[in-house]
């Protein structure tokens, strides 16, 4: 399948917002990998223009970087808010898209409403305040985009930034416990029982013992039979240039256990790449590393960049990065233009390496037909 569409997709022009949707090559070439290629994006990039015209031709799947989070959702309690979360479902509909619905239950930075605490303050039983709103929190998200949204970080980053622990900081951990992790997938559940389900964590990728605390917590919701689909690792490179042994090894070790694996956040500062003749080739053969660890395991469905182009991403006001503004971490320039780390994601999505004694084109037709059936949610 990859060796019959490669000379098409090769010979297919760049993309540029003249032309009709799913005509890039970035979108082709995942369509050839059967897998997905998703970008983080906010509803103000749908209007007609060129963004719009990028997002729709070179993805096949969206994640709404911001306006499916409590905090967008819920302007006050009670209160909800869809029209952004609306016009990004819409628009990937309108362009054959999947959406990774993110995220429902996020303890840190802008996961939960500014209101939250105020209400959690005023309530004469805070915990099961909490309780009680997250659990309205899922029925009414999950349920609205019920057999539209079709996968959901229903947990974000539960662990602490350094460790494998559950995250002290979080209101979750702190009212709750660890059982709110597993109170969550449930609710999640019966609002979809058809939507994939992931657990999405940060920063395991350089740091053994966080990634150690992951597979602990997953392996304790598995055995006690949480409906758990997929792990992400989100793959923002904030500690180091990706490491593509590292990262594959830690997708199969997920994978083991029966899940799907997603990279879901995926950007890298060019401050790893400062000395390098080229840092932008050096860039993109980082990038390259990321997609072949994710095309490696056939439980990965997909790799998702955290915004469209290095004119918005969220690593030039991240404190410290912030101070090497510009970080220019992604797959597009300021100007919408490709960057090198855009052709050589394409490239490795049309001729992957074959896998290690698996060289014949039977070999790789069947490869691409395991991670297609793998798509499909697996019977919990
Ligand atoms: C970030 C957004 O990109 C920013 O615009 C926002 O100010 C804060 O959140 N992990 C996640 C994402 O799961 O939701 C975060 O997105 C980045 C870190």
């Amino acid at each position: 399948m990859r060796a019959l569409f490669a000379p098409l997709l090769l010979a297919a022009p760049v993309a540029t917002a003249a032309l009709p949707p799913a005509s890039g090559e970035l979108r082709g070439a995942a369509a050839a990998a059967g897998i997905e290629i998703g970008v983080a994006a906010e509803p103000a990039q749908l209007a007609p223009g060129p963004e719009a015209a990028l997002l729709a031709s070179e993805f096949t799947s969206l994640t709404p970087e911001n306006a499916m989070k409590w905090s967008a959702l819920a302007p006050a309690p009670g209160v909800w808010s869809f029209a952004g979360a609306d016009a990004l479902v819409d628009f990937a509909d309108g362009n054959g898209q999947r959406v990774r619905g993110h995220t429902l239950v996020w303890g840190r930075a802008n996961g939960v409403p500014g209101w939250l605490g105020d209400e959690l303050a005023a309530a004469s039983d805070p915990a099961e305040r909490l309780r009680a709103l997250t659990a309205e929190l899922i029925d009414t998200v999950v349920g609205r985009y019920a057999g539209r949204v079709p996968t959901w970080d229903v947990v974000n980053e539960p662990l602490a930034v350094d460790s494998g622990e559950l995250d002290p900081d979080s209101p979750f951990t702190q009212l709750l416990g660890v059982g709110y992790i597993a109170e969550a997938f449930a609710r999640a559940r019966a609002a979809d029982p058809t939507a994939t389900l992931f657990l999405n964590e940060t920063l395991v990728e350089a740091q053994p013992a966080k990634f150690a605390g992951l597979l602990a917590l997953v392996d304790a919701l598995l055995a006690d039979g949480v409906p758990l689909d997929g792990v992400g690792l989100q793959g923002h490179f904030l500690q180091g240039r990706a490491d593509g042994a590292v990262l594959r090894a830690q997708l199969e070790a997920l994978a083991a256990r029966g899940l799907f694996v997603e990279i879901t956040e995926l950007d890298m500062p060019v401050l790893w790449f400062f000395g390098e003749p080229d840092v932008l080739a050096a860039q993109a053969e980082a990038y390259a590393d990321v997609a072949a660890a994710c095309l490696a395991v056939p439980a990965c469905r997909g790799i998702t960049v955290w915004g469209l182009s290095d004119a918005d991403t969220w690593l030039d006001t991240l404190f410290p990065l912030s101070a090497f503004a510009p970080n220019r971490p992604l797959l597009f320039d300021e100007t919408l233009a490709p960057k090198p780390a855009y052709g050589a994601v394409r490239d490795v999505l049309l001729a992957p390496a074959p896998p290690a004694g698996m060289l014949s084109f039977a070999a790789l037709a069947t490869l691409a037909l395991i991670r297609r059936a793998a798509s499909a949610p697996p019977p919990r």
